[in-house]
């Protein structure tokens, strides 16, 4: 038990947003008012507002009618690692500086004794280096991409899985009315949970995946096979993180404030102009790409994300009552359990984002598997 008991918790959401934010924020905040008594403030934006004292008192009005909802309430910044944060120099120019102290000094000012913190990998890294910093800190995992590693499964993955099914349905009713190719393009950075299992749901006939490299003559046979026996149209789901054989991602954008600067998308369209210089001559289909983009991250929560952000918030208000710092809240085997940030972020020197190795999926697991077994291709 702690030796000070609590008495006030700090949240803050960071990252990208994702359905399921609400939820978590909501069930933090009725736990730590009904069950424990504490009493809650949330920082603005983050990292940011934690640097900025930004901050709101939370009670049980702030969270209530949020619980469907998709983004955060305390909104989102993923370009704030206070570790190394982007300041102006005496000469205007940008340099990286340590401003932790800032936030840790805000902290002890407002009085909070423990800091939850819900995030992605950048997020989750700064909370095990304020968890160094003697700042008592829960962490709670956050992404539709499904990949931070020691949980089995992320809240917002299953809302975005639902928005793939649902666009590769509507997609199905053009490419079959026209005999055409359509390729969906989805999240996910270097983990192909969102397309394989979307995909998969969607019925998609092609799934490229960042951990199959694909060989575009393979994708190409699957599409003509499937014409040559009456099936003149295709559909495929590729995940943004997709690469060619002997190629490399296709990067969208560098963000230079973003810690993971690297922003992907356009894969969807590059695999359409490879395809169609092949197709064209021998089926005659025409290849259109559409990126579901931002959309799989919005929208109203479903049901397996409101129960399991639930879950998350309260546990983690849990850990808080029972002294359990440093951790990160996880789920195995349907049930709720700690695990280290380090186990999760990588033990890293202060400052670096340091991915302890993304969840990336098993070219030979089950899924895909079952997906090759009813005729799936994945270009390999
Ligand atoms: O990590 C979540 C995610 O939505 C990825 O799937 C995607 O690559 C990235 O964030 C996009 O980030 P941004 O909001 O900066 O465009």
């Amino acid at each position: 038990m702690n030796e000070n008991p609590i008495k006030k918790i700090g949240l803050l959401t960071g990252g990208g947003d994702c359905s399921g934010l609400n939820a978590v924020i909501r069930a933090v905040v009725r736990t730590a008012i009904l069950k424990y008594n504490y009493e809650v403030v949330g920082f603005i934006g983050g990292y940011y507002g934690l640097y900025h004292n930004n901050y709101i008192k939370m009670d049980l009005t702030t969270v209530s009618g949020i619980y469907h909802q998709g983004g955060t309430i305390l909104k989102n910044s993923n370009k704030d690692n206070l570790f190394s944060y982007r300041v102006k120099d005496e000469d205007g120019n940008y340099v990286k500086k340590d401003v932790s102290d800032v936030a840790y000094q805000n902290l002890k000012n407002l009085g909070v004794d423990a800091l939850v913190i819900i995030g992605g990998d950048g997020t989750l890294t700064s909370a095990r280096d304020f968890a160094r910093k003697g700042v008592k800190v829960v962490g709670i995992p956050k992404t539709i991409d499904n990949d931070v590693p020691a949980t089995d499964i992320t809240f917002g993955y299953r809302t975005a899985l639902d928005h793939i099914m649902l666009a590769l349905d509507s997609i199905h009713t053009t490419a079959f009315s026209h005999d055409r190719v359509m390729i969906l393009e989805v999240m996910g950075r270097n983990s192909g949970w969102l397309a394989l299992e979307g995909g998969l749901a969607g019925s998609a006939d092609v799934i490229l995946l960042p951990e199959i490299p694909y060989d575009i003559q393979k994708v190409a046979k699957k599409i003509v096979d499937r014409f040559q026996r009456g099936s003149k149209f295709s559909v495929l789901c590729v995940s943004e993180g997709c690469k060619p054989l002997d190629g490399d991602v296709t990067v969208k954008k560098i963000v230079e404030e973003s810690p993971d600067s690297v922003r992907l998308g356009g894969a969807g369209e590059q695999v359409a102009m490879l395809l169609e210089k092949i197709l064209k001559p021998i089926t005659g289909q025409e290849v259109r790409s559409t990126n579901l983009g931002y959309i799989q991250r919005g929208g109203v929560t479903n049901c397996f994300d409101r129960v399991i952000s639930t879950r998350y918030g309260t546990y983690a208000v849990d850990m808080v009552a029972q002294g359990e710092f440093g951790k990160m809240v996880a789920v195995h085997h349907d049930k709720m359990v700690t695990v280290p940030i380090e186990e999760v972020v990588g033990s890293g020197e202060v400052g670096e984002t340091s991915h302890g190795g993304s969840k990336v999926v098993d070219p030979n697991s089950d899924m895909v598997l079952a997906a090759k077994a009813i005729g799936v291709a994945f270009g390999d």
